[in-house]
């Protein structure tokens, strides 16, 4: 089996992407996999922070992995902006494939050193490193960036933190925004060709919910190998519940409301994997 940086890779040679969700809940995992087995695709399962505290690295880093462990394709563990260097080293420790290290508020020098920590720490265990660049607009769980603090990533910079640090891909603000869109997105596209062009690892898109699919097609053939999304599925998953409620009035049968609200976040999922193997060669 490809390691993550493996699939990350061999996404990106074939011009295709991983799909790379924030799930919640032992449902949101199970529905996730499911678009994935439905599509047959590997597929990256993303926590936050907020997530890993809330149940507890050790014990949601065994959940996931009794959870992923017959899965009949490739299911990958992620840690998604996390800021906490000690976190990150405990999630590795407890099985994550993968880490992001968000140093992006931090001065360049500051997020490089840590990068550097983190990545060293992961690669000793096999574990792959994410780091980032620029201010991404929007809300992502307890992270917020106002409209008027967004920045797209520096080039040289984004060439500096890549070949001092040793981090594995590179998630650089491109004008994508972590939440809903207001208005029509405003993706730096040369920017993302400029990065393509002098950095060799795999380019990760944030903000993956809202997009067109034009977007996302220009996006993944200039390097975009992992498109985030989260809003999308706890979107399907409210909204879900709203439409279960109304259309079940009395009806206080979890099952069949989990049965209801998975097939949702299903096909949320699915939606997004197919467009962004749409893009692939053969
Ligand atoms: P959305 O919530 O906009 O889908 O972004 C997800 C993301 O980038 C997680 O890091």
């Amino acid at each position: 089996m490809r390691s993550y940086i493996e699939e990350l890779c061999h996404a990106k040679r074939h011009a295709s992407a991983l799909g790379a969700f924030n799930v919640f809940n032992g449902l949101s995992v199970r529905a996730v996999i499911a678009a994935a087995t439905e599509l047959d695709t590997p597929v990256i399962l993303q926590t936050s922070v907020p997530t890993v505290r809330q149940f507890g690295v050790e014990r949601l880093g065994a959940m996931l992995k009794l959870m992923t462990r017959d899965a009949p394709v490739h299911v990958m563990i992620h840690l998604d902006h996390c800021r906490d260097i000690e976190l990150a080293k405990a999630c590795v420790d407890a099985g994550w494939n993968s880490v992001m290290y968000d140093g992006s508020m931090l001065p360049l020098e500051e997020n490089i050193a840590n990068c550097r920590i983190i990545a060293s720490y992961a690669h000793a265990k096999g574990v792959q490193v994410e780091g980032e660049l620029g201010h991404i607009a929007g809300t992502e769980d307890s992270l917020s960036v106002a409209e008027a603090d967004a920045a797209d990533a520096d080039l040289d910079a984004s060439i500096r933190l890549v070949r001092e640090s040793g981090i594995d891909s590179l998630a650089p603000a491109i004008g994508t925004v972590h939440g809903t869109y207001r208005g029509e997105p405003h993706i730096n596209f040369p920017l993302v060709e400029q990065l393509a062009a002098a950095l060799d690892i795999p380019l990760v898109i944030h903000g993956g919910t809202g997009l067109s699919e034009a977007v996302f097609a220009r996006l993944i053939q200039n390097g975009a190998a992992k498109v985030n999304v989260a809003t999308a599925l706890r979107h399907a998953y409210f909204s879900g519940i709203q439409a279960y409620l109304s259309d079940n009035p009395g009806q206080e049968d979890p099952a069949a409301l989990d049965q209801f609200l998975s097939s949702r976040i299903q096909a949320a999922a699915a939606e997004h994997m197919r467009i962004f193997q749409a893009a692939a060669l053969p």
